[in-house]
């Protein structure tokens, strides 16, 4: 994945690129890197660790020049050290690249390189093409106008894989070259100066004249503007816009952390995603970003969801939504699955695309996919500067306001949300009633009450935490709706206190999860009242009589539970759907008080990424 930023202008470019790169961050934070161009040549300081660490070096060792690159990674090819991190120079040390994605080909290029007598200091992707820039460049006679330009293409020509990248040269001081292929890049183009950034964000606070960079461009900016050319026969031409983008820092407040604030924001950001799309008097709800006319509607015989850990999991509980309320057959797939495989699939089938950043690589590929085979694809989508926004036929936007936390959590709520909205709105033109879809909306007006009463247990999850904080592993068992609340669960447990937890339907429990189980592995039972719940508890009592630990997210007023687990969550009574997303809110409680007691980077866990770029 990866975050670029690059400037050219008549600023000090340093200060730039870093506030640059600290709103990338969601990108990759495993190391960071700048470059500037400047009297004395080309000047490169890169380190592992937060941009932090990287700002402590500049702030001893300024970089000096109006002309420079930056980068923040997540290592996809190599080890993420100070060596590895970009930018990355070539051989001659005179030409600098960022780069976001994967050469696919790098080992073959590497040998021919290596044959050549070429010597590598890194183990990544990125060097090879840095070097064989800089072949082709060296290649090139010195008085060739277009140099770094034409050796970029020239070694693009050579790559597969996907790149947004950025190089300069030492020889060719006034200038930068860009190109992409499958991660995004885009020019800024501001007053005396001119960006190019991973996303708008990057360049918000300088301008908000801005043009995305098409598959193949390749646009190589100097002092007195840019040029565009093409890799491929397209024709070229940029699509300038004006972005209203509020560059405003997302602020943590009295909160200790974003997460927590984030789930603490619930009960404003869920209704944000359903403010002015009920409408009371028709029992129905109004979406009108659809772009789908009451008919096309009417014909959808089929919904594909697809999209990628929380967003699959928002997915997964749609479906069971869709379906109970809609009676239209829906599919969930994992996007990485889905743009690979060649589902059948016919015209009346609507393709849902779900991603909170709108920049997961595996989510665009699908989409991608799905549109380049001439189907509809919708999105739903937090970040409506996004590409996704930007490439779907319509969708429904989240509003919930910035995420920052890597760990999702009001994204889902939200997501959820707008599952349900949009099942009522195909339900009520075929099998709901006015009377059925007015209890629709009222479980819905009642979610921000509800979940502020869950949010009011946050110390007595604590506790529980507490009492769990040296477990090594954890099981979340939930049916029909609350499976994919189970699986939310653990992935939220996982990803931010490194504890493993699994989330399986709860049945499955006797078909081989039941050997897990012993008096250190707690198992979480996502068992309101509902259709499943005796079923459930027979589950439940399984795992007691193997004396594992039980922690049950139950209806409240449900006084028997007290008779068969350890612990108790209580959610208000609310129609299934409504409970799924009441009992994901003690989930994420859970998974962020153990991440604090075990004294974890809760926002920002090891290895992840707010946003995964890259394949
Ligand atoms: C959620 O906590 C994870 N960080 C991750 O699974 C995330 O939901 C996934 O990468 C999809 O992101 P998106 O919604 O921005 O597409
Ligand atoms: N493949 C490059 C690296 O590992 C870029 C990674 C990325 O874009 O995530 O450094």
């Amino acid at each position: 994945m990866c975050g670029i930023v690059a400037y050219l202008g008549d600023k000090e470019a340093q200060p730039v690129l870093l506030e640059g790169l600290r709103r990338l961050e969601y990108r990759g934070y495993d190391s960071s890197g700048i470059a500037v161009l400047n009297g004395k040549g080309l000047e490169v300081t890169k380190k592992v660790g937060r941009i932090q660490q990287l700002e402590r070096v500049l702030a001893v060792r300024p970089l000096h020049g109006s002309l420079g690159i930056s980068h923040t990674r997540w290592a996809t090819h190599g080890k993420a050290t100070d060596v590895n991190a970009h930018p990355h120079t070539d051989a001659s040390g005179k030409l600098a690249i960022v780069h976001n994605g994967i050469i696919e080909n790098y080992g073959i290029l590497k040998k021919k390189l290596i044959d050549k007598g070429f010597q590598f200091r890194t183990e990544t992707d990125t060097e090879v093409l840095a070097f064989l820039i800089g072949f082709h460049f060296d290649t090139l006679d010195t008085d060739t106008e277009n140099r770094l330009e034409m050796a970029v293409m020239e070694a693009l020509r050579e790559v597969t894989g996907t790149y947004g990248l950025v190089a300069i040269h030492q020889d060719q001081p006034g200038l930068m070259v860009g190109a992409r292929r499958g991660s995004p890049l885009v020019l800024g183009i501001g007053k005396h100066e001119h960006f190019l950034a991973s996303d708008v964000s990057a360049m918000a606070a300088h301008t908000q004249t801005v043009a995305h960079l098409r598959d193949f461009d390749v646009v190589t900016i100097d002092r007195n503007g840019y040029r565009l050319k093409s890799l491929s026969q397209n024709k070229v031409g940029l699509e300038i816009s004006k972005i209203d983008y509020q560059s405003g820092e997302a602020e943590m407040g009295d909160f200790p952390h974003f997460m927590l604030k984030e789930i603490f924001e619930q009960p404003i950001s869920i209704q944000n995603a359903f403010r002015g799309r009920l409408n009371l008097d028709e029992s129905t709800a109004q979406l009108g970003g659809l772009n789908l006319t009451p008919q096309d509607l009417r014909e959808i015989d089929r919904i594909v969801i697809t999209g990628c850990g929380t967003a699959l999991h928002a997915g997964l509980v749609g479906e069971y939504i869709i379906e109970s309320m809609a009676h239209v057959p829906v599919e969930i797939e994992w996007a990485s699955e889905f743009r690979l495989r060649n589902s059948p699939m016919d015209r009346r089938t609507l393709v849902l695309a779900v991603s909170q950043s709108g920049e997961t690589e595996d989510t665009l590929g699908a989409l991608r996919e799905a549109r380049r085979k001439g189907h509809r694809v919708l999105g739903i989508c937090n970040n409506v500067a996004s590409t996704l926004a930007r490439e779907t036929d319509g969708g429904v936007y989240m509003y919930a306001g910035p995420e920052v936390s890597v760990a999702a959590t009001k994204s889902f709520t939200s997501q959820v949300v707008i599952f349900a909205l949009l099942a009522l709105l195909l339900g009520r033109m075929r099998f709901l009633s006015a009377s059925q879809g007015r209890g629709i909306i009222e479980a819905i007006e009642a979610l921000p009450d509800q979940i502020t009463q869950v949010l009011r247990q946050s110390a007595h999850i604590r506790k529980i935490a507490e009492k769990y904080r040296n477990a090594n592993s954890m099981l979340f068992f939930g049916r029909q709706m609350q499976f994919g609340i189970a699986l939310e669960g653990a992935l939220k447990m996982k990803e931010i206190t490194y504890i493993h937890a699994g989330g399986h339907p709860t049945a499955e429990l006797k078909h081989g999860i039941i050997a897990l189980v012993d008096e250190k592995t707690p198992s979480v039972f996502l068992c309101p009242k509902d259709g499943a719940y005796d079923k459930n508890i027979n589950n439940l009592q399984q795992v007691k009589a193997r004396k594992g630990p039980v922690i049950a997210v139950a209806t409240e007023g449900n006084e028997e539970i007290r008779n068969h687990a350890d612990d108790i969550i209580y959610i208000p009574d609310a129609p299934d759907f409504a409970a799924a997303i009441l009992s994901v809110v003690p989930l994420q409680l859970f998974a962020y008080h153990m991440a604090v007691i075990l004294g974890r980077d809760v926002d920002k866990p090891r290895n992840l990424a707010k946003s995964v770029t890259v394949p």
